[in-house]
């Protein structure tokens, strides 16, 4: 069938995060052609095949699965290829096993892609993001990674679950490292214009005094991947979504405000480092960092998670 030219998204990896993403986005239909890329050319080939046999059901889009030429001239190419975490690994333990995939990979998108954007979702992904965007020379708007856009959705989730709210009525952000040391930020948590905590103590019925979710609820958002994989082996379903959020924010041109990963340049003090931080997100990509007002021990904190990747990269020889 021929498919009216629309929006290109290559996808680099068909892991079960690059193939819950395609399967995500082809929901959404904001797509006109998706290519899966894979070291496995059968695992691409059938997860392409695959997701082509739902044509019936959704709007027209040209799946394929192909070579780096075939990414050609792609709007956004997304990364997810890379080894995951195994049970018991911190994402930041895979760090050297990803660098090398992403050394062979990058070069490869950027020749056949000069003006795309680039949407790292592999883990670690705030030094992955920060490797993409020196080995592509890219300017830093094009290069952006999925941060802590999940782990946002994850904290509203729980806070919902704990509140009976709808998660789509909380304003909340998990920032910096997605990974151990992200943090809640609860200065900039608000429920119909309440903190969480006015919210628990004037409004929520069932709450009682105790303030204790404040510690819970981010340590659970914390360990949500560590308790999956160790269950299930790997996450995607959740993380499909936050990319197709990303995507759509994109391709859209939203100007949404997403905790994607973003290049600081001395906001909070923080320099030269790819962390998740409540940012702009439209078809330039990254638009705009927002410096928000954060409280003392949250802009620590974040400075904290800063100069912990900063290490990781200064030992992985970047
Ligand atoms: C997640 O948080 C493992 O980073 C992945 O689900």
């Amino acid at each position: 069938m021929k498919i009216e030219k629309g929006n290109k998204i290559s996808i680099i990896g068909a892991g079960f995060v690059g193939s819950t993403t395609a399967y995500a986005l082809l929901l959404e239909g904001i797509a006109s052609e998706i290519v899966i890329v894979d070291i496995n050319k059968d695992k691409a080939e059938a997860e392409a095949m695959d997701l082509s046999h739902g044509a019936a059901f959704l709007k027209p889009c040209n799946v394929k699965a192909g070579d780096y030429v075939d990414t050609k001239d792609s709007d956004i190419v997304i990364i997810t290829a890379g080894v995951g975490q195994k049970p018991g690994e911190t994402r930041l333990d895979i760090i050297n096993k990803n660098l090398g995939v992403f050394k062979q990979i990058v070069p490869e998108v950027v020749k056949y892609n000069p003006d795309a954007i680039l949407l790292v979702v592999s883990n670690p992904v705030d030094v992955l993001t920060y490797i993409t965007y020196k080995l592509s020379g890219f300017p830093a708007e094009r290069v952006i990674g999925s941060g802590t856009v999940l782990d946002t959705s994850r904290f509203k989730y729980e806070l919902g679950e704990h509140f009976d709210i709808d998660p789509r009525n909380i304003h909340s952000y998990i920032i910096g490292e997605h990974g151990d040391s992200e943090i809640a930020a609860w200065s900039l948590t608000s429920i119909a214009g309440m903190s969480a905590e006015e919210y628990s103590t004037k409004v929520c019925e069932h709450c009682g005094p105790s303030l204790e979710f404040k510690k819970q609820i981010p340590e659970k958002v914390k360990n949500a991947a560590y308790e999956m994989i160790k269950k299930k082996g790997y996450t995607n379903y959740a993380v499909g979504l936050a990319v197709r959020r990303i995507v759509d924010a994109i391709l859209r041109d939203e100007d949404a405000i997403l905790t994607v990963s973003s290049l600081f340049t001395g906001q909070y003090g923080i320099d030269n480092i790819y962390l998740a931080i409540p940012t702009i997100v439209n078809r330039g990509g990254a638009k705009k960092i927002l410096e928000v007002d954060l409280c003392e021990e949250e802009k620590e904190k974040l400075k904290a998670s800063g100069d912990l990747l900063k290490s990781h990269l200064n030992e992985a020889g970047i």
